[in-house]
């Protein structure tokens, strides 16, 4: 038998990180995490101030270019995005393929890796010109796709983006509109509480540096893969409950709790190592003290709340899980505090957007952050295919032994 460390032995260092812990995995001018200080920071700028004073354009507009945009440069933008809004006629019958009830971000997923089968021709990635085309096809695209999921799933018609509108506005407006393709109906009310929370909630998930999706981006990107298709792998990895599927996860857990009395057994369910359960929307890989985004985010759930006139008995229970969790000891041991997903939730509730849709919320923001890391690592043509090795654990080197013999 062959000794297993011999297949290593050409390594001086060989580093074995699950999980990636303690490994960066490229170098980024984009994002700062300083998660015991709970600092999170766009390009420099802290994630406070940009959710204070910007819009998400500018943010996007941010990520991507590195500096904020002047009023002129953030007028071009914008007008370059809404025309990209629009989508080939041929992607209905994508649609029209999936059932009814199939879930959004299946949906998502599979029309988002097809924009490949579309834009292709064109495609030289070695002009930056075409890169920063695809980038903003992308941002520019996908609230119309997320739309047209959700109109899918209800059967209803879609509905084309205006060019007057907003980015926001105009996701809204597909959504709930009672125009049809064939009828635009430009009076249909959009509630500028509900553009305004949107607008904060997609600045806050726009980037969050080598997270499991963008990670995913990066690593199949690095093959010279279609964008378009890298895109939709970091959606894919997006869905998951451990990462963008937990604002989803925590409506289920708290509708599911139900009464604040209850919300010690959950705890203790929690706690338990035999028990699968985990406090969805609790806990963070990097933020060892608190997630900045929460903090923020929990306070606009009062404002929306009371801005949309409503009054969520689950906002009431996830403020006292918090209050729980927080004084216990393993919470408190394992630095375990509330994440980005702990409160999105009941805002995008009390904007109507259905449960189901919550993690293609979080797709349509991330977009920004995962073209501009795209960008940034075509950008340097010294990137390597990303290759990680493995620790093998197999049988040492045998010999083949015919089928009757086995
Ligand atoms: N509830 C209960 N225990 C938890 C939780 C939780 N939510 N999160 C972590 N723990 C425990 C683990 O069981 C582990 O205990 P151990 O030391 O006894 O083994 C310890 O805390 C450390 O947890 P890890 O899973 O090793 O931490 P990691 O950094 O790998 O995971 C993660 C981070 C995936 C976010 C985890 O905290 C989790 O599953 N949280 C719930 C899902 C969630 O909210 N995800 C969204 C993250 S934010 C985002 O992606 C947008």
């Amino acid at each position: 038998t062959l000794d297993i460390r011999s297949l290593y032995k050409d390594f001086d260092c060989f580093t074995y990180d699950p999980g990636f812990t303690a490994t960066a995995s490229c170098k980024s001018n984009i994002t700062f995490i300083d998660g015991d200080a709970g600092i999170l920071l766009y390009r420099g700028y802290p994630i406070e101030q940009l959710a204070e004073h910007c819009d998400f354009m500018e943010v996007a507009f941010l990520l991507m270019y590195g500096e904020l945009p002047t009023k002129q440069e953030l007028e071009t933008f914008c007008d370059e995005i809404n025309r990209r809004s629009i989508l080939d006629e041929s992607l209905r019958s994508f649609f029209e393929g999936f059932h009814y009830d199939a879930h959004p971000m299946a949906m998502l997923v599979g029309v988002v890796g097809s924009l490949s089968a579309f834009y292709h021709s064109e495609l030289n990635m070695k002009d930056p010109e075409h890169r920063r085309i695809c980038a903003t096809r992308m941002i520019g695209k996908m609230p119309t796709i997320a739309a047209a999921t959700y109109r899918h799933s209800v059967g209803k018609p879609f509905v084309y983006p205006l060019v007057d509108l907003s980015y926001c506005e105009n996701f809204l407006n597909m959504m709930f509109s009672r125009s049809s393709p064939n009828y635009i109906d430009p009076n249909h009310y959009i509630d500028p509480c509900a553009v305004k929370a949107l607008n904060l909630l997609f600045i806050l998930h726009a980037d969050h540096e080598q997270n499991a999706s963008t990670s995913t981006v990066r690593l199949a990107a690095s093959t010279g893969a279609n964008p378009y298709a890298c895109i939709a792998a970091g959606i894919a990895a997006l869905w998951g409950p451990a990462h963008g599927g937990a604002n989803e996860a925590v409506l289920s857990m708290l509708t599911e709790i139900g009464t604040v009395d209850k919300i010690p057994e959950y705890i203790a369910k929690a706690k338990d190592k035999n028990d699968p359960f985990r406090l969805m929307g609790f806990g963070h890989r990097v933020y060892k003290n608190f997630d900045p985004r929460a903090t923020i985010i929990r306070k606009t759930c009062y404002q929306v709340l009371e801005g949309c006139n409503k009054n969520d008995p689950l906002f009431e229970l996830a403020l006292a899980l918090e209050e729980y969790a927080l004084k216990d000891d393993y919470f408190i041991e394992k630095k375990l505090y509330p994440n980005v997903d702990f409160y999105s939730g009941i805002i995008y509730k009390a904007l109507n957007i259905p449960v189901d849709m919550f993690t293609v919320m979080f797709a349509i923001a991330r977009t920004a952050g995962w073209v501009s890391h795209w960008l940034e690592m075509m950008a340097d043509p010294s990137t390597p295919i990303g290759r990680p090795r493995q620790l093998y654990q197999g049988p040492g080197q045998r010999n083949f032994v015919p089928i009757e013999s086995r």
